[in-house]
């Protein structure tokens, strides 16, 4: 495509990009559009998925007497796991195949849309568990055809779930996430209430904020779409294909919102402005990298989060240790993006544009300290941990997260510049601290 030179044609590479997105509404109060919403589905019987946390929040009762108003009988399932399982989403899924639903809709941050969407799969094409993973988790299958009607409504200002056909699943026997991909899962509606971020605690937004921030750096500074190889079939086209003029559209504006309003967003709970605007940005993002994928640092983040053994974040609910995935994913980005810079210097210099850095006098060579000082100001000012460190991860960890990290493979692939096993150590080593 002549219109970037970043997206130059390459021998043998992919001349084609794909958009794959639900019919989109955002404004405050929409959530009160869900009855309407599924009848227009044909929706009459709908499983209801949140989680226990959500269950009793006035967000989730909005929703369910929306459906109510409609005349909708909703069952409710309210065991999702923040974080899923393979047993987790297969627990839902049986839920699902009892209730004999005509329509899903779920209410909750990404762990219960990912839910949702593994639930949906294996309700209605029953295999075990790995099939429908990319390689090496699983055999690659493609998910076989359509799930039945999908209303997502986030209630978190982060994970753009509602608008990508990804689930991220951790498999428990072996502690490690994996994606799980498909258009299929793709929600049909995202019912985007900005309403719901009012309540989040400052430690929540700003987890999440800055998984958006790094969705929508890494989508930008993907490996370009005419770099991978070119698909043999039209439907064996990857969602993770590589940044692309959809991609870039939607994050540059989701980098520049996030650049604008993160601090204040965290800092202020009453800024409806800065919430709404974080949440707009969020289903920005998630427009990008569903249809781009994300690189390095959320491949490297599944380790981040299976190997730290003792953090326990505030305000989070529940008691058990864990690293919540917007803080996984950011510990690592810094060192990323001072890693990849190099390969798409011009690329993070304008995504450092787009957070509001000033690049007039910006050389290619300064493309990484840019974007990583800028991260790295940020996290500063809205108090998230300094690194692995703190998260509880030393240098000594990084070679065994490194181990962990390689089986990431499409994601690392989808990083502008490679990295194998070495290079992903030296990344974690110099992610041990920033300040
Ligand atoms: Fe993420």
């Amino acid at each position: 495509m002549g219109c970037c030179q970043y997206f130059a044609p390459t021998e043998g590479g992919a001349d084609a990009f794909t958009v794959d997105m639900p019919r989109v509404t955002f404004g405050r109060g929409t959530l009160s559009e869900v009855g309407e919403r599924a009848l227009g589905w044909g929706i009459r019987r709908a499983a209801l998925l949140t989680d226990p946390y959500l269950a009793d929040s006035e967000h989730f009762a909005r929703a369910r007497s929306s459906l109510e108003a409609a005349g909708i009988d909703a069952a409710v399932f309210s065991e999702v796991h923040i974080e899923p399982t393979d047993e987790s989403v297969l627990a839902a899924a049986e839920f699902l195949i009892d209730g004999r639903f005509d329509g899903v809709i779920s209410v909750g941050g990404g762990s219960v849309m990912d839910t949702a969407k593994g639930a949906l799969v294996y309700a209605q094409y029953p295999a075990s568990f790995e099939t429908y993973f990319g390689p090496p988790a699983g055999a690659g299958k493609p998910v076989p055809g359509s799930l039945l009607p999908h209303i997502a409504c986030p209630t978190t200002s982060g994970t753009g779930s509602e608008v990508t056909g990804l689930s991220v699943i951790r498999f428990a026997a072996l502690s490690v996430k994996f994606v799980l991909a498909s258009r299929h899962l793709l929600p049909d509606e995202a019912i985007i209430d900005p309403a719901c971020v009012d309540t989040l605690p400052p430690t929540v937004v700003a987890s999440t904020g800055f998984d958006l921030l790094s969705h929508a750096i890494e989508c930008y500074t993907a490996r370009a779409y005419t770099r991978w190889a070119k698909v043999p079939q039209a439907n064996a086209r990857p969602m993770i294909q590589g940044a692309n003029p959809w991609s870039d559209l939607h994050a540059a504006e989701a980098l520049r919102i996030v650049g604008n309003y993160l601090e204040r967003g965290v800092a202020d709970a009453t800024d409806h402005e800065a919430r709404d605007c974080l949440s707009w940005a969020a289903t920005l993002a998630g427009m990008a990298f569903g249809n781009s994928g994300t690189h390095l640092p959320h491949a490297l983040s599944y380790a981040v989060s299976q190997m730290s053994r003792d953090f326990r974040p505030q305000d989070y609910p529940g008691s058990g240790p864990f690293v919540p995935h917007g803080l996984s994913v950011i510990v690592n980005s810094p060192s990323v993006f001072r890693y990849t810079a190099q390969a798409a210097p011009e690329r993070h210099l304008e995504a450092a544009r787009y957070l509001g850095e000033d690049i007039r006098d910006a050389a290619p060579e300064d493309a990484g300290e840019l974007v990583a000082s800028k991260i790295v100001s940020l996290m500063r000012a809205t108090g998230v941990p300094n690194g692995l460190s703190g998260v509880g991860l030393t240098k000594d960890d990084a070679a065994a997260m490194a181990d962990s990290a390689i089986r990431q493979r499409r994601a690392i692939g989808n990083a502008p510049r490679e990295a194998g096993l070495d290079e992903i150590r030296g990344i974690f080593e110099q992610a041990v601290s920033y300040w």
